[in-house]
């Protein structure tokens, strides 16, 4: 059979959201809801409409050219919306029309959906969930023999409809025929001045033809965001679906229940997690390593083997077999070579660590370019900004910066080379050459009692 169009509803106001920027380009695990829904609708579609309305531009700059894109200049409700793509609708097939704002709905709900439509032969099937708290959503009425009447929307329902937990998802599969035959005459809500879609059931029916409703066993799937406490919950389950799969995948989360992984995440096998640990963006990960707890990545590339313990990494890429805080900052543009050590409280930015260097204490790396088995002592800094501008420096192979050393960049220290603790280096230092750049050490004899004299007497002191 002939795959269905997908016509997905973004044009909304999200006036709950109470945000500036529009409700369906609001993030859920690293990715817009629209995204989500757009994910679940291209598998069993050929091709997916987006009515926009504000913020059109920046779906469309998000999205891209792979789609149609309609514009509802008025938001003048669903069924609106929908009247909107009406003209590019093909004559025949079937039509799965869903919401922006439903992004936990996948394709196999969407799948059975359009299954059972199919079977039923149906001119308009919508998708029903039975919720514990059906609060918000349109009702599904149905009559004594249990066919759906009609949908009435939270605010208008009827004594006693309250009680009715059944609800529309707000995701429909629709003959396009039915739609050209049918929406056009939509009825305009006489209380909100909206055109509602759920009003074309009714319709449907009059005309003779047969409306079909499919009660979905996933109902937590049926999710609709309207504000940001709806957001948080779709998150936290939208986590549990990635985190499960990564489980299932081999990778072990001491407690999935803290760890926040976006939906692109790629994690390997037999790598542990520890609490708190937060990936996002396009972060991915390698096998067998051992990463957190508190341990924030963005957009990063860990290589197998790789020990990170608590920090902050971003934009940035970690070797296999690295050994990495406790406590650092990775700032972006940073490439940390295989076999590093790079150890506490040490901050690196737009720099790349060669293979087995160690920078083990207490460092500023910045706009450096180190090659392999360097050692940065404990508290040596890379002074790269003068006020101005910043300055490269360069630290060949072997190089050895004795501890609480400046570097003052433009600067390149050869291969080999040794720098005494304390020094301050201005000048290039030649390959090989022991450097000691610190001011000369006094020691007078016997002077300390004099100095210490007149120094108030502590408790018990004679
Ligand atoms: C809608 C349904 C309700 C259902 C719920 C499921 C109607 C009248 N109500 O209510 O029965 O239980 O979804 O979550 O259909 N939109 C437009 N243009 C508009 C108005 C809305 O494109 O003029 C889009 C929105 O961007 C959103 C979707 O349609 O993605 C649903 O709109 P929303 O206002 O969230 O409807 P609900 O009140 O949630
Ligand atoms: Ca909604």
């Amino acid at each position: 059979m002939e795959q269905p169009w997908a016509v997905i509803l973004a044009a909304g106001e999200g006036t709950r959201m109470q945000s500036a920027g529009p409700k369906v380009m609001h993030p859920l695990c690293g990715r817009p809801l629209l995204w989500h829904v757009l994910e679940a609708a291209r598998v069993l579609t050929k091709k997916q409409v987006l009515v926009t309305g504000r913020g059109a531009a920046l779906l469309k700059d998000y999205f891209g050219d792979g789609y149609t894109y309609v514009e509802q200049a008025e938001r003048l409700g669903t069924g609106h919306a929908l009247q909107q793509v009406l003209p590019q609708l093909p004559a025949g097939g079937d039509v799965l029309v869903l919401c922006g704002d439903t992004p936990l709905l996948d394709s196999e709900v969407l799948g059975a959906l359009l299954a059972d439509h199919r079977r039923q032969g149906a001119a308009a099937t919508v998708l029903t969930a039975a919720l514990g708290n059906p609060h918000g959503y349109g009702r599904v009425i149905r009559d004594e023999r249990g066919r759906v009447q009609e949908i009435v929307e939270d605010r208008h329902l009827r004594a006693g409809q309250e009680k009715i937990n059944e609800i529309n998802t707000g995701c429909y599969c629709f003959a396009a025929q039915a739609l050209h035959a049918l929406l056009p005459r939509l009825p305009q809500n006489k209380v909100t001045g909206e055109y509602y879609l759920t009003d074309l059931l009714p319709l449907l029916k009059e005309a003779g033809h047969r409306v079909a409703a499919f009660l979905t066993v996933d109902a937590q799937s049926a999710l609709g965001i309207n504000d940001r406490a709806q957001l948080a919950v779709a998150a936290a389950r939208m986590r549990e679906r990635i985190n499960r799969r990564l489980m299932l995948a081999g990778v072990t989360m001491l407690d999935p229940e803290t760890t926040y992984l976006d939906v692109d995440v790629a994690v390997g096998r037999d790598t542990v997690l520890y609490p708190h640990c937060i990936f996002e963006g396009q972060t991915v990960v390698g096998e067998n390593c051992v990463l957190g707890p508190g341990l924030h990545l963005v957009n990063t590339a860990v290589e197998n083997d790789v020990t990170c313990r608590q920090g902050l990494v971003i934009d940035s890429s970690l070797g296999a077999g690295a050994n990495i805080g406790p406590y650092v900052h990775i700032r972006p543009g940073s490439s940390i070579g295989a076999e590093t050590r790079i150890g506490n409280f040490v901050e690196v930015k737009n720099s790349s660590i060669g293979k087995g260097s160690k920078v083990p204490h207490l460092s500023y790396i910045g706009d450096t370019q180190m090659e392999e088995s360097v050692n940065m002592g404990a508290g040596s800094i890379v002074v790269n900004y003068d006020g101005r501008r910043k300055h490269l420096t360069q630290i060949e192979a072997g190089a050895f910066v004795g501890c609480n050393s400046n570097l003052i960049a433009p600067l390149k220290i050869g291969r080999g080379a040794f720098i005494a603790a304390g020094s301050t280096i201005t000048r290039d230092v030649p390959p090989g050459a022991l450097v000691v750049a610190r001011p000369q050490e006094k020691v007078k004899k016997d002077l300390a009692k004099k100095f210490l004299k007149g120094r108030p007497k502590k408790q018990g002191e004679k």
